[in-house]
């Protein structure tokens, strides 16, 4: 019989395991050593202030730049710095600028997300055989699975460019995922969507971890970060300065500090906050009379 306890006390399999990841462009070191691993299960947060060298790190970690240092090893696996190779092994990702093919319909743009999965060979797709046709029938199939569990079914046949922007968002998590994934990188997957997508992101995000895929996200909104991951790292100027559960990146003061002035929603200092703009408000009040 399972019980809670064994469950919980169940060895994490790393899943991903950076090491010593340095990227430099000439004179500027945009990641500086870091070290990330995460677990079978889990969902890890990356956040940073802006210029920090979150995407730079997922495009070391992606085989899109190869880094000055280091290595990225996937289910204990030193991994080349090849985006297709990374993609086979089973890694897959977002980006912040969103790269979809516009000019494809939505179907269209998950069944190339497929393709790295899809086993019949050029001669096959040339001579379009019984054999091709069945394994793309499978595949249209399993893009409209993805699409209803992301929920776009209703727009398969839409032409990207014509998905409102949270939906194009959505539409790139449904792409990585017809890779079939064992880890996926999301890189502001909220970004630009209303209260209400945002939320819903989470629970996708959920979901997804839920079917067996660790996922590393970085995000700005930390609301969503905070309810969503079960372990935060930050990076500040390239560098990993704290990593650890919301108290421990919460309470940290050099983390407060690298974020000047924003304060994290529904901490006290909020508060300070209000009273700096009240005080503010009535300085200005006495300016004008
Ligand atoms: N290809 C490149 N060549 C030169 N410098 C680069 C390159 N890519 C990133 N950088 C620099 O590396 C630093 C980190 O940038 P990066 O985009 O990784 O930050 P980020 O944490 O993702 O920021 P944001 O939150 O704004 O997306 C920046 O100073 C950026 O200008
Ligand atoms: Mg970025």
């Amino acid at each position: 019989m399972t019980t809670a306890t064994e469950t919980t006390t169940k060895p994490a399999t790393p899943i991903l395991q950076a090491t010593g990841v340095i990227m430099r462009f000439g004179g500027l070191t945009a990641v500086r050593n870091v070290d990330l691993t995460v677990n079978s299960g889990e969902i890890v947060g990356l956040i940073g202030p802006n210029g920090a060298g979150k995407t730079t790190f997922f495009n070391c970690l992606t085989g899109l730049y190869v880094p000055t240092e280091g290595t990225v090893a996937y289910k204990g696996t030193v991994l080349p710095p090849k985006p297709h190779l990374v993609t086979n092994a089973g890694i897959a990702r977002t980006f912040q600028n969103i790269r979809l093919f516009s000019n494809m319909t939505v179907l269209e743009n998950v069944l190339v997300g497929r393709h790295t999965r899809t086993k019949e060979g050029l001669f096959a797709a040339l001579v379009r055989g019984p054999r091709y046709h069945k394994a793309e029938a499978a595949s249209r199939e399993r893009a409209m699975e993805l699409l209803e569990f992301i929920g776009l079914e209703n727009k398969a046949d839409h032409l990207a460019r014509n998905l409102p922007y949270g939906e194009q968002r959505k539409l790139e998590i449904a792409r990585a995922l017809a890779s079939e994934p064992g880890l996926l990188l999301l890189d502001e997957p909220t970004a630009g969507m209303n209260p209400q997508e945002t939320r819903a992101t989470e629970e996708l995000v959920f979901a997804i971890r839920d079917q067996g895929i660790a996922v590393l996200v970085i995000e700005h909104d930390m609301r969503f970060i905070f309810n969503l991951c079960d372990r935060v790292a930050v990076l500040v100027q390239g560098e990993k300065l704290v990593e650890g559960d919301k108290e421990t990146v919460q309470g940290d003061d050099r983390v407060i500090a690298a974020y000047l002035g924003t304060p994290f929603e529904g901490d006290p200092g909020t508060e300070e906050v209000a009273e700096v703009e009240a005080a503010e408000a009535n300085s200005t009040t006495e300016d004008e009379r």
